[in-house]
């Protein structure tokens, strides 16, 4: 996720927002760029690759010692990781420099605008389009503020937007949307940010923004107000935190972080996905109707988490496209000889790209001239290099070895594909693929009262700390959300764990359970009689033979409480979405934990965040 800060005062601000840029590394990027506004002109200078990068090129071509400045550390979204794709961008006349995060969806509406109007567009990115609009603005005479107060008011989609303007050298300006900015404010300098990292060490007074509302800050003060003008008060708060848990947000790990962004990167991954005309669009699926009519069989390949969400995803593509889905394992894959046709999609789940063994079996699905898709969540990696098309989830840079986020994301770039596949092939009618589309918007909200309830799952962690052995039971779209909640535990809490589908217990694993042992139970919700009923048989057996039963089942289901020792809550959603929802107490759980037991969180022992060997 990109790392954005703002800068004006009395210091030179090369080095305060260097600093600060170098402060956000952790949220990750693949390029950084600065500018600073001296005597009238922009000068700037963005590089490709790490930090060092930038400030070699600086070493080499030193920039004037001004005091006001932006800067920036990319995230890729629209277009790859390149100099000229990255921060900050420019207006026609250099007047403006900008740099953006979050993703301006009517970009293209926009650029086609700006495109006939005679303007060149020097990047690929959806960034550059607000900074020649902003110009435009400029043009017409008004102050920076309102030209962004203007251009905001026609922007789409998430994004935070920081910007200088030549000709009025101090003042930088802001605007956010569903994006994160934090203002720090100092004595005779004030400086903007992502988040507090920033500028932390130079300040620990904070001003928090609402949404759609644009800043202004100066060295004398901040002011605020909404993108159609109205004056407006940020809240001010003091951080009391040090610098590596500003980092974390407050949070003591980035895998607890990285649970409480689930609602955001939910949304983020929704964002620009329905076209003016309502139809779905997956901007870089590259493959065409015709090539996706002509599928007749998908087999999704993945390791660990991601390949529980392809399990999910099997589910969502047989029910509403009506095509035979497999779900194999990355390693095992190439290794079956597996029937393999020019009418084979062949989807690859990968949160980091780089996975050796889901790269490996992509590469031999393409020598048999299947086409591939991947799922991923880092642009330019090597996976979605080498695949035919790809879905970008974006839940931003994950760090905490054990995937959250990732996870999430990754359903919903399943959901979509399954819904853009029931549009092409004519196996859902409009509304019904519409009437999931407004579901799935609903998600980020029902993940957030998930993790509103977060103490209550830490109290049961707390009292599970001495348990040798956690069980997990799911049916249908709820065993792979068991196998997930299994696996995270074994993970980060090194305690033995195993996810069951519920109808097995009495092929074996039932043996298993003794007085006492804790045994998660994904309830799926009541639309599907059958399928309750059978799982409630199941946490039946287990209870009568000593088991607690620790059941996540939906909000007003009373059917299940003489059968649960505790009852968590989930928000009412339809079977196939419900893992959205229940896989987030299991995270929870493991993290606590894992966390009472004194483990490394976010690097637990012997895993690495990315697998690059087979
Ligand atoms: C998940 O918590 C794991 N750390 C691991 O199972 C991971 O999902 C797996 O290695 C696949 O990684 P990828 O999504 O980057 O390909």
């Amino acid at each position: 996720m990109c790392g954005i800060v703002g800068y004006v005062g009395a210091r030179p601000a090369e080095g305060v927002v260097i600093e600060g840029l170098r402060r956000l590394e952790y949220r990750g990027y693949d390029s950084a760029g600065i500018a600073l506004v001296d005597d009238g002109t922009i000068v700037s200078d963005k590089r490709a690759g790490k930090l060092a990068n930038l400030e070699k090129a600086i070493a080499e071509s030193p920039l004037p010692p001004v005091t006001t400045g932006i800067g920036h550390t990319r995230w890729a979204t629209h277009g790859p990781p390149t100099d000229r794709n990255a921060h900050p961008h420019v207006g026609r006349a250099r007047r403006v420099a900008l740099v953006h995060n979050g993703i301006i969806e009517n970009f293209a509406e926009l650029r086609g605008r700006l495109e006939s109007a005679g303007v060149e567009m020097a990047s690929d990115t959806d960034t550059e389009v607000a900074a020649h609009l902003l110009e435009e603005q400029l043009e017409t005479g008004v102050d920076l503020t309102v030209a962004m107060q203007n251009v905001c008011r026609g922007l789409n989609g998430a994004f935070t937007l920081v910007a200088v303007d030549s000709q009025d050298p101090d003042r930088v300006v802001a605007a956010r949307r569903n994006s994160p900015l934090v203002v720090g404010i100092g004595e005779g300098e004030n400086f903007l940010g992502s988040d507090v990292a920033a500028f932390i060490e130079h300040t620990r007074e904070a001003m928090e923004l609402d949404q759609d509302q644009v800043v202004t800050i100066t060295r004398e003060g901040v002011s605020v107000s909404g993108f159609d003008g109205t004056p407006a008060e940020g809240r001010r708060y003091h951080v009391d935190w040090d610098l590596s848990a500003a980092e974390k947000d407050g949070h003591d790990w980035f895998m607890r972080k990285e649970i409480f962004e689930q609602p955001r990167a939910v949304a983020d991954s929704l964002l620009g996905r329905r076209g003016t005309d309502g139809l779905l669009q997956l901007d870089e699926m590259r493959l065409s109707d015709q090539d996706l009519r002509d599928v007749d069989k998908i087999i999704i390949i993945a390791a660990g988490t991601s390949f529980y969400a392809g399990m999910v995803a099997k589910y969502a593509i047989e029910h509403w496209c009506r095509i035979p889905v497999e779900v194999e394992l990355a390693s095992e894959f190439r290794y079956r000889d597996p029937i393999l046709t020019s009418d084979t999609l062949v989807v690859a789940i990968s949160q980091s790209g780089e996975t050796a063994d889901t790269l490996q079996a992509i590469r031999h699905a393409r020598e048999q001239r299947s086409k591939v898709l991947s799922i991923c969540n880092t642009n330019g990696s090597t996976i979605p290099r080498e695949s035919d098309g790809v879905i970008y989830t974006h839940a931003g840079p994950e760090i905490g070895v054990a995937s959250t986020k990732g996870f999430l994301t990754q359903l919903v770039a399943c959901y979509l594909l399954a819904l853009y596949l029931a549009q092409v092939k004519g196996t859902r009618f409009g509304d019904e693929i519409a009437q999931v589309m407004d579901q799935l918007d609903q998600m980020p909200a029902h993940v957030q009262s998930v993790l509103d309830k977060s103490e209550e799952v830490y109290a049961l962690a707390r009292d599970h700390v001495g348990s040798r052995s956690v069980l997990f039971l799911g049916r249908h779209a709820g065993y792979p959300v068991a196998l997930e909640g299994a696996l995270k535990l074994k993970e980060i809490a090194y305690l033995h764990a195993e996810g069951f589908a519920a109808g097995e217990l009495k092929h074996g694993p039932i043996a298993l359970v003794e007085e006492g042992l804790p045994i998660l139970c994904v309830v799926p919700p009541r639309g599907r009689d059958q399928l309750h009923d059978k799982m409630l048989s199941g946490i039946q057996e287990v209870r009568a033979r000593g088991a607690c039963t620790l059941c996540l089942a939906e909000e007003g289901d009373t059917t299940i409480e003489p059968y649960a020792d505790v009852l968590f809550t989930l928000p009412q959603v339809p079977v196939l979405l419900q893992p959205l929802v229940a896989v987030v107490p299991l995270q929870l759980f493991a993290c606590e934990l894992a966390t009472q037991l004194g483990h490394d969180v976010d690097q637990p022992r012997n895993l690495a965040k990315s697998v690059t060997v087979e």
